[in-house]
């Protein structure tokens, strides 16, 4: 049978895909990490499904739980937050199928990240300002950061950043990043996006240890850089009034008219 690895979003329950909806509403076995997939998820589960919290099991355990449903003939749901390819623990899970011959599919979800952003009403790149995100976090316990992966070699290129997994870590956040955005660099700090106790605190790098109180814990993403600001962007070619492109030909002799009237 099969693991159907399935991203369940950031938090609200219809913020999944109608795939990941139906594979959970198909899988007489649920296994999801506990610790950030509310449980608001699990009532797309069949009626008597097998609910596991994995949260408090360790890797072995975790596989021995898909190994023994495959056995018994059951489609299990794994289901993880956010999305699958960031911070999931899913690539270690996969090695472990794919060593023992079990079959997976892979359904992705909306990241945090993405969610953060909506709840703040902005776009994470703009003309000018920041044409990459970052999405990274600093050493936690668990996990070491790779020596180049330092906060300041990726604040140098001034991108969007989106820092997971940080919120515990705001001192050395706000100074490793001052050097390179400066106090008035607009920030943003988003808890439990999506969540009915999402909240959104918006400051300055200079502001960020003062801004976020203790209630902020765990769940929350810090977002960095100019394109956090108020606004202050230019516009993009693409939709200017005067800009050739394929879909809007300028003039007869645009290298595009050929095509479009060719293609119509
Ligand atoms: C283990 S990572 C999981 C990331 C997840 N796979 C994703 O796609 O966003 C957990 C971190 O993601 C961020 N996070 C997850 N859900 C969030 C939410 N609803 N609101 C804000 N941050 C969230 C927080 O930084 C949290 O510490």
């Amino acid at each position: 049978m099969t693991v159907h690895f399935i991203g369940a979003g950031p938090g609200a329950p219809d913020l999944l895909t109608l795939r990941g909806r139906d594979l959970i509403a198909a899988c007489p076995v649920c296994l999801y990490a506990g610790s950030l997939v509310p449980e608001a998820i699990l009532a797309h589960c069949p009626e008597g499904a097998r609910i596991v919290n994995t949260a408090p099991l360790d890797l072995d355990a975790i596989v021995a739980e898909m190994a023994a449903t495959h056995a018994a003939g059951q489609d299990v749901a794994r289901l993880h937050s956010g999305d699958l390819s960031v911070w999931s623990a899913m690539g270690e899970q996969l090695r472990r199928l794919r060593a023992l011959g079990i079959p997976y599919t892979v359904t992705p979800g909306v990241p945090s990240f993405a969610a953060a952003a909506a709840a703040l009403g902005v776009e994470l790149t703009v003309p000018k300002l920041a044409q990459s995100v970052v999405l990274t976090r600093t050493q936690g316990r668990a996990s070491a950061m790779p020596d180049r992966e330092s906060l300041s070699n990726f604040a140098a290129t001034g991108a969007t950043l989106a820092l997971h997994l940080s919120i515990g870590q705001l001192g050395k956040v706000q100074a490793e990043l001052l050097p390179h955005y400066g106090p008035g660099c607009p920030v943003a700090v988003v808890y439990r996006a999506s969540w009915p106790d999402q909240a959104v605190i918006r400051c300055t790098l200079g502001d960020l240890t003062a801004a976020v109180t203790d209630d902020i814990q765990r769940t929350a993403l810090i977002l960095v850089g100019p394109a956090l600001g108020e606004g202050d962007f230019e516009e993009s070619r693409l939709y200017a009034a005067d800009y050739d492109r394929r879909y809007r030909p300028q003039t007869s002799d645009s290298p595009w008219a050929e095509w479009r009237h060719g293609d119509d």
